[in-house]
């Protein structure tokens, strides 16, 4: 029954298209209705044709017979398509409704999980779930059906074969409880080893090149081996008691016949029914128990499929982002026109799950300004820039962009006004063109090439066959770090930003292309506010104020010269930075990874 409420709760959530689903479900169950009649056309030719000798029924009877196949074929195959259909179109609407999920749950919540998680969800459980609905559904209800339709029929023949059809009934359903625990328990074992294999191997690709050049390939089939052992065993134990489960009902069902048999064959030799009665009435005792032996069957799918829209019902109920930071602007007035937008923020705390990661930052970065943050690793620059764009929980504090404070930023508006470029580029499937265009979706081809030469990337590109629509696959594997992060660059600036946040853009770029791409930003940006982080010192110097961060907290800010004359740490982080930059070392060690 629980499955019934999951199941009417999920339907709900997709589009179930009703109208489509009843003509499939009247066709299948009008067909099977059909196919029953069968048994009872046979018991009228043996008693009528057989043993009446009535030669003029043949043609009737065999007529009848064979239309009624043919038209319950026709049905069948009707049914069997619109219910395939369904199955495709709701395990997509279904992908969707997921997807239009995870776009509304916090960024970290989806960053702690991975896409192991997500992909289980989007691909086996919504499969799953969607043969449930079409497939399993449906045949349990023909099977109920079969088995009043048939009980009708038995009653018809003679009451006491009904009786005894009826008193199998529960004895019958009462035989998968033996096997309903371990095949319960096996399925959510085989479900999660499923999960942790697919996790595994997953990483056993985007790892490929860590295994080869460490040398790991023993160790990650000792790691999966381990892992497939548990799965074998659980798969041969959830096999093994869904045999004995369907055998142990095959075996009742053959009692039952046996037991027709013996007091039919009574009745017939006393002349109480005829011979073709008895001959109908073994198929339908049949057709009463089979159904109850074909949902014993079915139990197996019938646990995972209720593990699998458990966890789907478990997931969409997770709770969203409140309205506006999910993107609805609902409720909330109109925005105000494009302008630079200036950021405060005071006393602002961001914890996740328990952990502080900001405390009490202050920040003060007016319109127009450059606001370089400098800090050693760790100390929480990516985490403040991820809480600018509304992607961290603020705990306690305040935190606003331009005339709003950040909860009351509709996700629409904010992502129209602020461009960003993270430490660890993106690139999507699809061309050189489409990846740059995805910062501004009526780019034309002008302004993409024209950002593409910005940040430097015009001789790459006039090398390639096909230009800018040089096709890309997998996050654009054949560029290079640089050109990657010049990639997400043109992208952030093609969009004109109000706001623009780099989180170390030109940590692969040479000095030369370094200098190149910040001279462009730097252009595009005038009069508009930028947020930087970075370890190259010359752009350090040049920002209007400097953030430095320890250990989640803004430890002091002002100008170069200020923070030269009074505070320590950045001493040292520019002194050390100094040194390396004259040292000519462009790669390795940056002022933030110290
Ligand atoms: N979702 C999270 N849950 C728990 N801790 C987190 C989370 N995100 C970040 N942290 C922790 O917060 C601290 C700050 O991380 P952050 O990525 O902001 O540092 P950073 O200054 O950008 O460092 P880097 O220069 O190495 O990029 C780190 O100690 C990190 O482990
Ligand atoms: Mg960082």
């Amino acid at each position: 029954m629980k499955s019934i409420r999951m199941y009417v709760r999920l339907i709900r959530r997709i589009r179930p298209r009703w109208r489509t689903a009843s003509v499939g479900l009247l066709l299948t169950l009008t067909s099977l209705v059909l196919n029953l009649c069968q048994p009872y056309l046979v018991s009228r030719f043996i008693d009528e044709v057989l043993i009446g000798r009535n030669a003029r029924l043949v043609v009737p009877i065999l007529g009848a017979s064979l239309g009624l196949a043919a038209v319950a074929a026709l049905g069948t195959v009707i049914g069997f398509t619109i219910f395939r259909f369904l199955e495709a179109r709701h395990t997509l609407d279904m992908r969707t409704t997921i997807l239009r999920h995870i776009r509304r749950i916090p960024l970290p919540e989806i960053e702690k999980h991975g896409a192991g998680k997500y992909m289980a969800l989007l691909g086996m459980d919504t499969t799953t779930t969607a043969r449930f609905i079409n497939v399993i559904m449906i045949e349990l209800i023909s099977l109920w059906l079969q088995m009043l339709v048939a009980l009708a029929f038995l009653f018809t023949i003679d009451w006491r074969l009904g009786l005894m059809a009826v008193a199998g009934i529960p004895i019958m359903m009462s035989l998968p409880r033996l096997y309903r625990r371990p095949i319960r328990a096996a399925v959510g074992g085989l479900r999660s080893h499923n999960e942790q294999i697919g996790s595994s191997l997953y990483e056993s690709i985007q790892g490929s090149r860590e295994i080869r050049a460490y040398g790991l390939e023993g160790w990650e089939e000792e790691r999966n081996e381990a892992m497939y052992e548990g799965l074998v065993k659980l798969s041969v134990r959830e096999g093994l008691f869904r045999q004995l489960s369907g055998q142990t009902g095959t075996l009742a069902v053959a009692l039952a016949t046996v037991l027709l048999y013996g007091f039919g064959s009574g009745q017939v030799l006393s002349g109480a029914f005829s011979v073709g009665l008895l001959v109908a009435a073994v198929p339908y005792l049949q057709s009463v128990l089979n159904p109850i032996q074909g949902m014993n069957y079915l139990i197996g799918d019938l646990i995972g499929s209720e593990v699998a829209m458990g966890r789907i019902e478990a997931f969409l109920s997770t709770p969203a982002e409140s309205a506006a930071e999910a993107g609805d602007d609902v409720g909330l007035e109109p925005f105000p026109a494009r302008r630079p937008l200036d950021l405060t923020c005071k006393d602002l705390v961001v914890a996740y799950e328990g952990t502080t990661i900001l405390r009490q930052v202050s920040v003060d970065v007016r319109e127009g300004q450059v606001a370089a943050f400098v800090g050693r690793s760790g100390s929480g620059k990516s985490t403040f820039f991820k809480a600018v764009q509304g992607f961290m929980p603020v705990a306690s504090g305040m935190l606003r962009i331009g005339e709003r404070p950040i909860r009351d930023w509709p996700r629409s508006a904010l992502s129209r006004s602020v461009s960003f470029v993270s430490q660890e580029t993106f690139l999507f499937r699809g061309t050189l063109f489409e990846n740059v265009a995805l910062g501004k979706r009526d780019a034309s081809e002008e302004e993409v090439c024209r950002a593409l030469r910005e940040v430097g990337l015009q001789a790459y590109v006039d090398a390639l066959p096909a230009g800018i629509h040089t096709q890309l696959d997998n996050q654009g594997f054949q560029l290079s770090g640089g050109q990657r992060q010049r990639m997400a660059i043109a992208r952030a600036i093609i969009k004109q930003p109000d706001l623009l946040i780099l989180d170390e853009p030109t940590s692969s770029l040479d000095r030369h292309t370094e200098e190149q791409v910040l001279s462009t930003i730097q252009q595009v940006m005038r009069g508009k506010t930028t947020l930087i982080s970075t370890h190259r010192m010359e752009t350090i110097r040049a920002a209007d104020v400097i953030y430095v961060m320890e250990q989640g907290r803004v430890v002091d800010s002002g100008t170069h010269d200020e923070l030269m004359d009074r505070c320590a740490l950045y001493v040292e982080l520019a002194k050390r930075e100094e040194r390396h930059e004259r040292d000519g070392r462009t790669g390795g060690e940056r002022l933030e990874a110290m």
